[in-house]
């Protein structure tokens, strides 16, 4: 097993759990065959927690529900409870409130399932199902997710590096921005067929980053949260997660990645260029036209009226490792 040295990115799983949580969930990640945050398995381990970690027994390994203190002080982030996490959720396709993507997606079938990858590259390649677990090592990141909204919380996502899965595909010169693409199916995602229930998008819902901040070791593909398979309102069987920016960023369901010449458009752009832009960086100095972004609302166990007001960050937290890729760029004007 090849052990890796936490990167200063990663915030520790000591750091967010007390103790008797972090010990119960480190049991719970070994039993599946697998430690997370700072361990990546070497590809013999891999068969092992795939065997685990397929649909059928992801039940069985569920967490109990766990209710985690306040965020009070910044430096000492705090998980946002699992039930959290998967009944609070942004996902139009299944309706625009935050409780709909629960109520409405639980039938949404994920096996079989294909994500191609194609464009501008030397090797294309599609995945089914079984293979999005199995083809990179799995590795357990906690990742702040900053909503434009202004809400935000701590996730726990299992997953691997968008890295490893663009060199597969070997990219050629002519790739400088990859273009995602979520599952376009109005049988059985009832916004794409409801004006009302979608929000008026434009589906499939779209998404783009350009190459290198695609190639950032943050840039994470997830296949789990909580040390299981994605629930289908957070984005299963595999999304992307971009902990520096704004959260619809973070393009769920993903059957399609693509590599191209020109920036490719986004969905919250094609819809409103004014408020929304293709980089969308966390950034607390430039305020939505209809609200501040400078502080975000923690979401907690502690309902909607708790204390939970905290600072936004740069780039959310992750300016060390990701303000480089900007670093002549006016990002009032590039939002
Ligand atoms: N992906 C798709 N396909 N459809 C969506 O509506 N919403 C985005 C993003 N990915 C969205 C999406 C938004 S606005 C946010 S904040 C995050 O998903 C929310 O992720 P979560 O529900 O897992 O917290």
């Amino acid at each position: 097993m090849l052990i890796k040295k936490p990167k200063s990115y990663e915030l520790k799983e000591n750091k967010v759990t007390d103790e008797k949580i972090y010990q119960d969930r480190r049991s719970l990640l070994k039993k599946m065959g697998y430690l997370g945050a700072g361990t990546l398995l070497s590809s013999s381990a891999q068969a092992g927690v795939f065997d685990l970690f397929s649909k059928d027994e992801a039940k069985t390994f569920s967490t109990k529900s766990l209710t985690f203190a306040q965020d009070k002080n910044r430096d000492e982030q705090i998980l946002t409870p699992e039930n959290k996490v998967n009944s609070h959720n942004n996902f139009y396709e299944f309706g625009t409130k935050k409780s709909q993507p629960l109520e409405l997606s639980q039938g949404f079938k994920v096996d079989p399932w294909q994500l191609t990858i194609s464009g501008e590259v030397d090797k294309p390649f599609t995945l089914s199902y079984d293979e999005l677990f199995s083809q990179f090592p799995l590795e357990e990141r906690i990742y702040r997710l900053r909503c434009v909204e202004a809400w935000s919380m701590v996730i726990p996502w299992l997953g691997f590096s968008l890295a490893q899965l663009l060199k597969k595909a070997q990219p050629n010169s002519r790739a400088k921005y990859v273009a995602f693409e979520t599952l376009y199916d109005p049988k059985q995602m009832p916004g794409q067929k409801s004006r009302r229930l979608g929000g008026g998008i434009k589906y499939p819902y779209v998404e783009g980053l350009r190459i290198d901040e695609a190639m950032n070791p943050l840039t994470l593909m997830s296949v789990g949260l909580y040390g299981k398979t994605l629930p289908p309102q957070n984005g299963a069987p595999i999304r992307l997660v971009v902990p520096w920016k704004y959260g619809f960023k973070s393009i769920k369901s993903i059957v399609g990645i693509k590599l191209v010449e020109r920036m490719p458009p986004t969905t919250w752009n094609r819809l409103a260029p004014k408020e929304y832009g293709f980089y969308a960086n966390v950034n607390p100095e430039v305020d939505h036209p209809r609200w501040s972004q400078a502080s975000e609302r923690r979401i907690t166990s502690g309902g909607l009226f708790a204390r939970n007001r905290i600072e936004t960050l740069p780039f959310n937290g992750y300016g060390e490792q990701v303000a480089d890729l900007y670093k002549n760029m006016n990002l009032r004007k590039y939002y």
